[in-house]
């Protein structure tokens, strides 16, 4: 391969097969650089070569594939940016395997172009350095994946594309039957249900890297199509099933970044998670811890803070450290107005200045009280408290922005030239069931997962207060994957779809195959699905999971390369009894 020649094959005839990087003249040598996924190597092509062979390499091009067979030496001067810098083969014979016409596109890693250039023209993309190093990353995940789980005794089952609706919670892609004229499939968004057959089929411990399908809006870490490290574990518990994570984390890292994860890895409550950093998938790499002021407000002048209280929710903030002089008046303002968009209907500030304290609220505030609130904040002199007011959600989703927010302008996550930091942790025991907006109820996670059996007596009086035996895996403030504890009693199921407003006739219709099967001796079961792009795209330092998939879809859901989706045609609806409506 390109990248492998060293010194130690001086001498030897070698041939490399490749794309022309570059092919420069310089008097009466030819250099080319032949590239492959492995790297580059420089050819030299002499003009006292014998016959056609200078000719055929003059008329060389970028993106010419060729290969090219001849003899290593030692260069004069070597490159020592590259692998394969102190050699150079010097040609001896040249086959043009195919021309190029000028790329529209760069073939190297910062060539500054857009992403949707870079999407329509994936496979120049794809020959990129870096692009190539990410899709042999991923496999080597996959790899590892496959190890681990099969020598744990997991047996890997491919499970179906055409299916029934599943229940993630997102839109489903429809596939028309043709034989069935009205009836659709749904491709799967997760493989939940199917797992947990496979549980009700003796397999005991299943795992599959899947795909997955939905329909939901596209953000840099969702794809509508995805892949899922999904497994299923028959009689275990939440212990079992995390032990069993752990060691493949710890192995995952191991191998692909030689780090050693100091295990058990640390677990949060939802409640703790929420409470604390106001997020149920907290970055840990930094404190800026939220605090309660509830208590110390709830009796003062301002109305905001009373009236929160008053109301049933709380007054909390946080304390970026060092902020006071970053933020003016105006950068709060557009804080305040970006914390809009989770539901917060306004700010309050303190500030410990070169002057004394100051704050949004301090009409209403004496010195003394506004100096105890700085020091229940911990605020030293040049840190800036914000604080939000409102029902425990609000406050909750607002300051977890905030934390956020804060921490990037401040540089707390670490810049590019940071050490690597890999912060896993387990959050558990979330809430069963969450508002859904509407006046009813939803499953937080899917309608499958047990409720925890100490909660039961609560399901049909206080569903909110229920908590599951659901746990996530988060990464850096991500969420790479989450499961539960599966319900495997068919009355408790019937319960739990009745509490989220299903009839009978839904529950049938939706799941009565999962229910039918579970009356013929159904184990206890849980699992738990890993995002596959996500977990890849953390590793390898990415912002966006469409670095880690070959031929990802644009913001817009198509596929730049294909056009997909197009339309129809050729009499297709026709044959599947569909009729378009203008
Ligand atoms: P969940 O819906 O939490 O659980 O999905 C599991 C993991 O899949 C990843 N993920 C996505 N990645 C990219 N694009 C998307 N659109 C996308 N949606 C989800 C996330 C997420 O944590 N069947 C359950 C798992 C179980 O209970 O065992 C499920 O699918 O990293």
């Amino acid at each position: 391969m390109c990248g492998e020649p060293r010194l130690a094959d001086i001498g030897k005839d070698i041939t490399v097969n490749g794309w022309v990087q570059r092919a420069r003249r310089l008097g009466g040598l030819i250099f080319v650089d032949v590239r492959d996924k492995t790297g580059l190597v420089q050819a030299v092509f002499s003009e006292g070569a014998q016959g056609d062979l200078f000719a055929k390499a003059e008329s060389l091009r970028s993106e010419y594939v060729v290969g090219v067979r001849g003899t290593v030496r030692a260069r004069e001067a070597a490159n020592a940016d590259l692998p394969t810098g102190e050699i150079e083969i010097v040609a001896t014979a040249l086959a043009i395997y195919s021309e190029a016409e000028t790329p529209p596109i760069y073939v190297k890693d910062d060539d500054n172009v857009s992403e949707d250039l870079r999407l329509k023209y994936r496979y120049l993309d794809l020959r990129k350095p870096k692009m190539q190093r990410n899709l042999s990353f991923r496999a080597e995940v996959c790899k590892i994946t496959r190890d681990y789980f099969a020598a744990s005794g997991f047996t890997e089952v491919e499970t179906p594309v055409l299916v029934k609706p599943t229940p993630e919670g997102a839109r489903d892609y429809l596939v028309p039957s043709r034989v069935s004229p009205g009836n659709f499939y749904a491709l799967p968004q997760s493989p939940q249900i199917y797992k947990q057959l496979l549980m009700a089929s003796g397999t005991d411990r299943y795992f599959q890297i899947a795909k997955c399908f939905r329909d939901e809006d596209l953000r840099a870490d969702r794809q509508p199509e995805f892949t899922q490290i999904d497994l299923e574990m028959s009689f275990v518990d939440v212990d079992t099933v995390i032990g069993i994570q752990e060691g493949f984390l710890a192995k995952l890292m191991k191998e692909t970044k030689g780090i050693d994860l100091p295990l058990p890895l640390p677990r949060l409550s939802w409640k703790e998670a929420m409470e604390r950093y106001g997020s149920d998938k907290p970055d840990l790499r930094f404190g800026v811890e939220i605090v309660d002021i509830s208590d110390e407000v709830k009796s003062s002048e301002f109305g905001v803070f009373a009236g929160a209280v008053a109301a049933g929710g709380s007054v909390r903030g946080i304390c970026a450290p060092g902020a006071s002089e970053l933020y003016s008046r105006k950068d709060i303002d557009k804080l305040t107005e970006r914390c809009r968009a989770y539901g917060a209907k306004g700010l309050s500030w303190l500030r410990v200045g070169e002057e004394g304290i100051s704050a949004s609220f301090s009409k209403f505030f004496g010195e003394a009280e506004m100096e105890r609130l700085a020091a229940i904040f911990g605020a030293k002199k040049g840190d800036l408290v914000l604080i939000a007011a409102d029902a425990d959600k609000t406050v909750f989703r607002t300051l977890g922005f905030l934390r956020l927010a804060l921490a990037e302008r401040l540089g707390l996550i670490g810049g590019p030239d940071a050490p690597e930091v890999y912060n896993f942790l387990w959050v558990v025991d979330f809430p069963l069931f969450e508002e859904d907006g509407e006046g009813g109820i939803t499953a937080m996670h899917h309608p499958f997962t047990s409720p925890d059996p100490a909660d039961e007596p609560l399901l049909d009086a206080e569903p909110l207060k229920v908590k599951a035996l659901a746990y996530d895996i988060v990464l850096n403030g991500n969420e790479i994957g989450g499961g539960s504890i599966r319900i495997h009693d068919k009355d408790l199921q019937h319960r739990i779809f009745e509490a989220l407003g299903l009839t009978e006739e839904e529950t049938k219709e939706k799941f009565g195959f999962l229910l039918e099967a579970f009356r013929y001796g159904a184990p206890p079961h849980g699992g738990l699905a890993y995002g596959l792009d996500r977990l890849v795209m953390l590793l390898l330092g990415e912002d966006s999971i469409r670095e880690t998939i070959a031929f990802p879809k644009n913001q817009a859901a198509e596929d730049p390369v294909s056009g997909a989706p197009g339309v129809a045609g050729g009499g297709q609806l026709e044959e599947l009894g569909l009729a378009l409506r203008r």
